[in-house]
């Protein structure tokens, strides 16, 4: 990693450009409405899964799914642990270790796994792969060929299957890109979080826009059309001028998607957040700010609004999803592949069959163990109820096509709206009152600030919610 120092970065820092006006957002509205709540990437969250669900029950849903679903197709994740070093700021699942031959390991046991698996998994071809981490460019690129080929050997890939995959620019070389490319990846998704050299020396992440803009032109250079860069408001030392400067450098770059995350602090989740120091995080309405200025940028430079905190040019395919309503969401966030089965393999990965969530053991030890000794390392699940089933399919709805048609919903599970929700349609009055969302006999309607609050409006359907407020200390704040 090149050494970064304050002075290198500021040399490379943009004049700040003038802004496109947006129109006003209520202020006072969105800081009311900016609690906590879940991202909605399942339902139910989480949170409200138990160990009800295990090997044996996950191995039902795939046997059924495969049995009496063949043709449903199916998405494959693989979770990557492994990162060189340890951003502090991250609340993602990670191993932080410079032993590349600790991945030889870890991939002996996923394909362990997949052995498992591989008498109960459907012949159905996948649609979409996706490798997530951590940071699964930490695999050498023989570590990719050996994985990639491990996959073919139990799936079927479609031809136009998407393939993505997160990289950190700081460690994905040349050698990388050329051999995702040759695997077929046909999607990057790199971090960047801040380029600022206060903000990047608080996180413990040194990555300069230049190294990035030069990363970028190579995946160019290597056939990827399909770029997106993560960012994240409310990191400490963050402020509007800093930030400004990043959005501008990330724009220039031109990716495809952006995603600009609010930044999670849970340190007693994420103890390396401890080194985090908290008087120098922004306040709500800084972070209001940060937020409210990365909108305005993003959408003065053409960006489309996918939903909660993701862009993508309108020429896009998730763009052009969330314009003629066939988006769809799950746990690789949002995306254009709907109703696929979802197969997840590596230690925390969460797969989605047949109305069965489960999700894998948490920790590396137990994760072999249970591999080592021939059982599925399914840890904790849920299997939709029929309730479950119709709230998911409603809070899909908000998420990905920000309202709710009734008549839909009533034809599909036979159920009438207005009698089923009249719990959820009270508590929805007040955020009306607020214009948050439009409510008639009809439909439920977003209004653009509600679908920024989108997910305050998704919990007024969610029956596993923890009642009490410090049950939502959990979840992620909304804005
Ligand atoms: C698993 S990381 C993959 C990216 C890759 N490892 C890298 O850092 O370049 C996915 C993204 O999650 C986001 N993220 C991680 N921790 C977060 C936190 N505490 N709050 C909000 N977003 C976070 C970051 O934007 C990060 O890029
Ligand atoms: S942000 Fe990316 S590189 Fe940094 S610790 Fe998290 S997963 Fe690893």
């Amino acid at each position: 990693m090149s050494k970064v120092t304050d002075k290198d970065a500021t040399l490379e820092m943009d004049p700040v450009k003038p802004r496109f006006e947006m129109p006003d957002l209520p202020v006072d509205v969105l800081k009311r409405y900016a609690g906590r709540g879940p991202r909605y990437t399942s339902y139910p969250p989480a949170t409200a899964w138990s160990t009800a669900v295990g090997p044996d029950e996950y191995r039902a849903a795939l046997e059924h799914a495969r049995d009496f679903a063949p043709n449903r197709p199916q998405s494959v994740y693989v979770h990557i642990p492994f990162c060189p070093s340890h951003c502090w700021f991250c609340a993602c699942n990670v191993l932080i270790t410079d032993r590349t031959d600790l991945a030889d390991v870890y991939l002996d046991h996923v394909e362990m796994e997949l052995n498992l698996l591989r008498p109960s998994l459907s012949k159905a071809p996948v649609a979409q792969l996706h490798w997530g981490g951590g940071s699964p460019s930490y695999l050498t690129p023989a570590q990719m060929k050996r994985l990639h080929d491990l996959l073919k050997t139990a799936f079927t890939f479609a031809p136009d299957a998407e393939q993505s995959i997160e990289v950190d620019p700081r460690i994905t070389t040349e050698d990388h890109l050329a051999m995702l490319a040759e695997l077929g990846f046909n999607r990057l998704s790199m971090g960047v979080q801040d380029f600022d050299p206060h903000v990047q020396l608080a996180i413990h992440r040194l990555q300069t826009a230049t190294q990035t803009a030069a990363f970028v032109k190579r995946c160019r250079a290597h056939g990827f059309q399909s770029l997106n860069v993560d960012l994240v408001y409310g990191l400490p030392k963050q402020d509007r001028e800093n930030f400004a400067r990043t959005l501008n450098s990330v724009c220039e770059m031109s990716p495809e998607r952006l995603a600009v995350y609010g930044y999670a602090h849970v340190p007693w989740v994420k103890p390396s957040q401890k080194k985090i120091d908290e008087a120098t995080l922004p306040g709500p309405d800084l972070r209001f700010d940060l937020f409210r200025d990365a909108l305005e940028v993003f959408l003065s430079e053409g960006y489309s609004y996918v939903g909660m905190d993701h862009f993508a040019k309108p020429d896009d395919e998730l763009a052009i999803a969330a314009g003629n309503g066939t988006l769809h969401r799950n746990f690789m966030g949002y995306t254009t592949r709907a109703g696929t089965d979802l197969v997840a393999l590596g230690m925390t990965a969460i797969s989605y069959v047949d109305g069965t969530f489960a999700q894998n053991q948490h920790k590396l030890n137990p994760y072999y163990r249970e591999v080592q000794s021939g059982k599925l390392p399914v840890t904790r699940g849920w299997r939709l109820t029929r309730d479950d089933e119709i709230r998911s399919s409603l809070i899909q709805d908000l998420m990905c096509r920000g309202g709710v048609t009734k008549r839909d919903l009533e034809k599909k599970f036979g159920i009438d709206f207005d009698t089923y929700f009249a719990d959820a349609l009270v508590s929805l009055q007040p955020l009306a009152k607020d214009e948050l969302c439009t409510l008639t006999a009809e439909r439920i309607e977003a209004t653009f600030v509600g679908r920024i609050l989108i997910r305050t409006l998704a919990m007024a359907f969610d029956a596993h919610l923890p009642k009490a407020n410090d049950g939502l200390a959990r979840f992620s704040a909304t804005v």
